[in-house]
């Protein structure tokens, strides 16, 4: 069904996932205006961003079509590729779980603070619980509280975490209520003052995690170079994780297709962008959040992924963003850790794309594709001639605008002299 869907006009491709699923009115899924200026303070106007599908993914055995809301032109294509010949994606999940903190400062005898607290631990951990009433009626809330005492040059303090099961949402709400609630009880209880009380976006627990195993035939039709480019691959993930250079943009790269699941799906991808490369740091030394490796005897390149990824299917922006909704929709509705395993299997297939395209051809072949495409349409090319002055431009020896403009020329003077 979804065979040269690239090669499609933008009406085809919105007929096909029409037919694909003909429950999903595709069109219009604008912002409406009254919507965006309660979402925001100072609203002006709607900026616009892309959004495509990557058609080609199969993740626990369940075939997806994965929305993708990006401006960088190869992200999607990448992800497509890689989706075809990565093939069945394995994912798994940790915990539904958030922390907050609350921190108080000044603490002059920590050891009596600690105690206070272990002592009050279950009443207090029944006020947060009381103070959440919609996520505990859901099987969510408050899980579990745990106390620290830290110090620093200049100052002892004492932190309360609150692990918090947010449900299907983000929960930072959620928590931020339970632990602006919970402080002056705190407050009372130790004589100390809370610094400030916040969702905290680090998390070790709410990990997913994608496998993929590729027979080495896959990665070209010749076994030899299709072994060179496994072994290259395997090298290229080494590297990252003894150069923060690469490392930095290895990561980048994995970013690209979470976040524009991400921005489909309207979730807070800052908060997803912090927690994954926190993560990434929790060596204390930054690392590639994929490893990729050569079994020469199996003749399989085996590709991993590990990550924390904050996201919600209800609440905030999602709830309201009509995009949003579809883009979940086309996901089939997933919970907020599906999603999660979506996202980790997208970002493995990214880092994939562009390990793979580095090792070989390099990046900019499939980029100056692309960037012929962008041209064709910004100097007027129709939905028709898009296609044959994309081929002309990666044929000419430079690409540029004038360029383009002379060829798209060329091209409609030959076929008025054809008629
Ligand atoms: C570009 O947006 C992303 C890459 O630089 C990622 C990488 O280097 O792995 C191609």
């Amino acid at each position: 069904m979804f065979r040269g869907f690239y090669k499609k006009t933008t009406a085809q491709r919105r007929a096909i996932i029409d037919e694909f699923r003909p429950d999903l009115h595709i069109m219009p899924k604008a912002l409406p205006e009254t919507v965006a200026d309660n979402m925001i303070e100072n609203y002006l106007m709607n900026y616009e961003i892309p959004l495509g599908v990557a058609v080609n993914f199969t993740i626990n055995d369940k075939p997806y079509v994965v929305p993708m809301t990006v401006e960088e032109p190869s992200v999607i294509a990448a992800a497509n590729n890689a989706g075809k010949i990565l093939g069945n994606i394995k994912t798994t999940y940790g915990q539904r779980e958030i922390t907050g903190q609350i921190i108080l400062s000044g603490v002059k005898n920590p050891e009596t603070v600690l105690q206070q607290l272990e002592t009050h631990k279950s009443t207090l951990l029944q006020q947060a619980k009381d103070a959440s009433p919609n996520m505990v009626k859901r099987g969510g809330g408050p899980i579990a509280l745990t106390f620290e005492h830290k110090s620093s040059q200049i100052e002892h303090y004492i932190v309360i975490y609150l692990t918090f099961n947010p449900c299907d949402a983000m929960g930072a709400n959620a928590i931020n209520t339970c632990l602006e609630a919970l402080a002056p009880s705190i407050e009372e209880l130790t004589g100390e003052i809370a610094l400030m009380k916040i969702l905290s976006n680090y998390s070790e627990v709410a990990v997913s995690k994608a496998t993929t195993s590729v027979p080495v035939q896959k990665l070209h039709p010749n076994l030899e170079q299709a072994q060179n480019i496994a072994e290259s691959i395997a090298l290229a993930s080494d590297y990252a994780s003894i150069d923060v250079y690469r490392a930095t943009t290895h990561n980048k790269g994995i970013m690209n297709g979470i976040d524009a699941l991400c921005l489909a799906t309207g979730n807070d991808w800052r908060a997803v962008e912090a927690s994954v490369h926190a993560y990434a740091s929790r060596t204390g030394n930054y690392q590639p959040l994929t490893k990729w490796t050569y079994d020469k005897e199996s003749e399989y390149l085996i590709g991993e992924i590990e990550l924390p990824i904050p996201v919600a299917v209800v609440g905030g922006t999602i709830s309201v963003h009509p995009a949003a909704q579809w883009s979940l929709e086309l996901l089939n509705n997933p919970s907020a850790s599906e999603l999660a395993e979506i996202m980790a299997a997208v970002g493995l297939a990214q880092n994939f794309a562009a390990v793979k395209a580095l090792v070989t051809d390099g990046i900019q072949k499939g980029h100056m594709g692309l960037q012929a495409r962008s041209l064709a349409m910004q100097v007027g090319a129709t939905e028709g001639e898009v296609i044959l002055l994309t081929e002309k431009l990666q044929e000419a020896p430079q690409m540029s605008s004038t360029i383009a403009q002379e060829l798209l020329q060329e091209i409609r003077d030959n076929h008025s002299e054809e008629k």
